[in-house]
């Protein structure tokens, strides 16, 4: 036989097995160390299944950039195979009806029993899943290098705000930066959520940011989280504007920065340099916020591809997210908990363990709430316009308290 029909009757024999391998493009913005590390995990796994992988990877924490590039491509009828997008935006998709159903894969698997309902509803549009979890970050976390807390006689984690204070003013006068910060509005607002949840609570925080209560956006809470916000600011240091948030983070590693306020990716980062919870960092709520949990869930949707090949990798990719296997794998690396329930937690470390008792308890008490910052909670028009509003407010120091609330409860309007 010729190269060529040893090779057609290679295809026909693959073929006849049933077994069917495509290409899986996925688009994602997992680019920063410890974020890449659990990337490479799916890819291996879909690789181990014949699949190939093909990688989108946009550059740009909390996804704003791989959102704009995600949607050109829609537009343009070229759509990737699977994106990580997530919250209220998987309904604005499947409201397009460009999204593929996942239901077969779901039923086969059995995710209803095997997911939270709260999650489970988020990758629902219609009753049908159009998306697959792979986590669950919290957001309201403060880290800390234990070698700028010894340094500058800071005894604990401060629980509160009055504490954190007083823990950031000895930073400063050990001549180290108290608080490592980037610069994109996400990074604003993921303190600026903290803030509002350790100044109000969650009622409070439920009411202002994800009802939108216009009362609620115009109280002395709002008020008084807006200063304590403002009062942040001023012990981050100069270069802040423009910073990516994995390099605030290595400030904390490297001892320059004491404290950052961040989602549990940052100990991702951490991990992925070989570093060590409770000895090389610390993880504690962000003050006052021990008993609330902000939630953020990555997940995938699957957009519609003609292609049997390609749709058969889209229904492998959807149970592969799920699988316990890589529940396990990937969330070690990116610093969240798994998202599917009655997982083992024995390999994973103490901030992960805090993270998940968190999750259950505060599910029952009511302290669970969506992140904004992280696209869990509300449209993601009022999302953007609440998120420059208060990147506005954080970046200009002549914009007053009142004028910044006042500017915050309009964008909130934004439908
Ligand atoms: C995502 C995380 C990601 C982080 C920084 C968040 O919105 O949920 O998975 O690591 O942004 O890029």
């Amino acid at each position: 036989m010729k190269l060529n029909q040893l090779l057609s009757a290679a295809m026909a024999a693959f073929a006849l097995s049933g077994a069917v391998a495509g290409e899986v493009e996925v688009l994602h913005y997992w680019t920063s160390g410890g974020e890449a590390k659990s990337a490479a995990e799916l890819r291996k796994m879909m690789q181990s299944k014949g699949h190939t992988w093909k990688d989108f990877a946009v550059a740009g924490g909390g996804g704003d950039n791989a959102m704009t590039v995600l949607k050109s491509r829609v537009v343009s009828g070229n759509p990737p195979s699977a994106a990580q997008i997530k919250g209220p935006a998987i309904q604005e998709w499947a409201a397009e009806g460009v999204l593929a159903n996942l239901d077969a894969v779901a039923k086969a698997e059995n995710w209803d029993a095997s997911l939270p309902v709260v999650v489970a509803n988020v990758m629902k549009y219609k009753g049908n899943y159009v998306a697959a979890p792979v986590n669950v970050h919290r957001v309201n976390w403060l880290w800390a290098s234990p070698e700028v807390l010894k340094k500058a006689g800071v005894p604990a984690m401060p629980k509160t705000f009055d504490e954190f204070f007083a823990a950031a003013d000895k930073i400063k006068a050990a001549g180290l930066i108290p608080v490592a910060h980037g610069g994109q509005n996400w990074q604003d607002f993921t303190t600026f959520e903290s803030v509002v949840l350790g100044v109000g609570g969650a009622k409070f925080y439920q009411d202002a940011l994800v009802k939108l209560d216009q009362k609620a956006l115009n109280s002395d809470t709002m008020k008084k989280s807006l200063e304590t916000f403002r009062k942040i600011k001023s012990y981050t240091d100069p270069a802040a504007p423009g910073r990516d948030w994995n390099l605030a983070t290595a400030m904390v590693m490297q001892g320059k920065a004491g404290f950052q306020f961040m989602g549990d990716w940052a100990k991702g980062e951490f991990i992925a340099a070989g570093k060590v919870p409770g000895k090389d960092f610390l993880c504690a709520a962000a003050p006052g916020t021990a008993n609330a949990f902000t939630f953020n869930v990555d997940s995938f949707a699957m957009y519609k591809l003609k292609d049997a090949g390609a749709q058969k990798a889209q229904a492998d990719l959807a149970a592969a997210i799920m699988s316990p296997a890589f529940q396990e794998v990937f969330n070690l690396n990116k610093g969240s908990i798994p998202v599917r329930l009655g997982m083992k937690m024995d390999k994973f470390d103490d901030c992960a363990k805090l993270s998940s008792k968190d999750f259950v308890d505060t599910a029952r008490t009511g302290g669970l709430v969506p992140s904004v910052a992280h696209g869990m909670a509300v449209s993601p028009a009022a999302e953007g316009a609440i998120k420059d509003a208060v990147s506005q407010f954080w970046n200009n120091d002549k914009i007053s308290v009142a004028d910044g609330m006042k500017n915050i409860a309009k964008a909130a309007t934004t439908q």
